[in-house]
């Protein structure tokens, strides 16, 4: 139903006011992106805050390079198709009733926008060496955790402390970036093999949660 509206949108724009057009589009273009969102938030919350419950992360706020990315891995079976990963097997059907490539955009620049929220530090690890052992990261993720989309590597400040912990859990038993055209996932992947145990990864977690936002 909704995708026929905005061609109709515009051919009505067209045949009268032409000035409406540039402002008219974005608004439905937008529009879409929340009606999308609609089927994420039974599991990412009303304002993307993830939820623990779901095992579902925080995604408020990613950049949509990142969230385009990743949602076309889920799609692609990148992501979410190891048979022992539990909580990838649940988001990626929902990426799959993203039907084409525009929808992936529209629902990604929708969650880019919402305000960043990481919630409560819910674990403890030691900051201090978390720090020292950041500085690796620092390279890519950058000092600040902002970033990188030169080099894919994503924020990690905005992201909540146990969803950390558990990616770099995945990526070194291999539950995540197990295929081998997946690029991104294989650079990060070589990096959490370095991290030597679990202490290290809530270490890393304790100070990344500690980056001003
Ligand atoms: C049934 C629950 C569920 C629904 C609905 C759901 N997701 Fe997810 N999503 C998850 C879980 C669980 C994860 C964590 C996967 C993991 O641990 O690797 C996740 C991970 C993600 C990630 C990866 C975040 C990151 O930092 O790498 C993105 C992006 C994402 N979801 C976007 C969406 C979008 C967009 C929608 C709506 C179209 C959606 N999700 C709907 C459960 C869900
Ligand atoms: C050589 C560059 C590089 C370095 C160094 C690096 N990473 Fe990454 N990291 C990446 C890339 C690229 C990705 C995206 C992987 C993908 O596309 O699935 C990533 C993804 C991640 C993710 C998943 C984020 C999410 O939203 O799901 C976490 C967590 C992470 N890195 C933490 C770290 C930590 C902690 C360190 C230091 C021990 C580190 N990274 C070092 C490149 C790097």
């Amino acid at each position: 139903m909704v995708p026929a509206r905005p061609s109709l949108v515009m051919m009505a724009l067209l045949g009268s006011a032409a000035s409406g057009c540039a402002a008219e589009l974005p608004t439905e273009a937008s529009a879409r992106g929340e009606v999308l969102f609609k089927n994420c938030v039974q599991c990412h919350g009303d304002s993307g805050e993830g939820s623990t419950l779901m095992n579902a992360p925080a995604i408020a706020g990613l950049p949509q390079w990142y969230v385009e990315a990743q949602v076309t891995h889920f799609q692609t079976g990148w992501r979410g198709a190891h048979a022992d990963d539990v909580e990838g097997l649940k988001m990626r059907p929902m990426s799959r009733t993203l039907k084409s490539a525009a929808d992936v955009s529209l629902v990604s620049a929708h969650v880019s926008k919402l305000a960043v929220n990481r919630g409560e530090a819910s674990l403890v690890g030691d900051v201090a060496k978390g720090q020292s052992a950041y500085a690796t990261c620092s390279v890519c993720h950058g000092a600040d955790g902002t970033g990188n989309e030169a080099m894919k590597a994503p924020p990690l400040r905005q992201l909540n402390d146990w969803y950390i912990v558990a990616q770099l859990r995945k990526f070194k038993t291999g539950v995540r970036a197990y295929e081998p055209a997946d690029a991104s996932g294989a650079t990060m992947k070589a990096m959490a093999g370095a991290v030597p145990d679990e202490a290290a990864m809530r270490d890393l977690a304790a100070y990344i949660h500690t980056l001003p936002l």
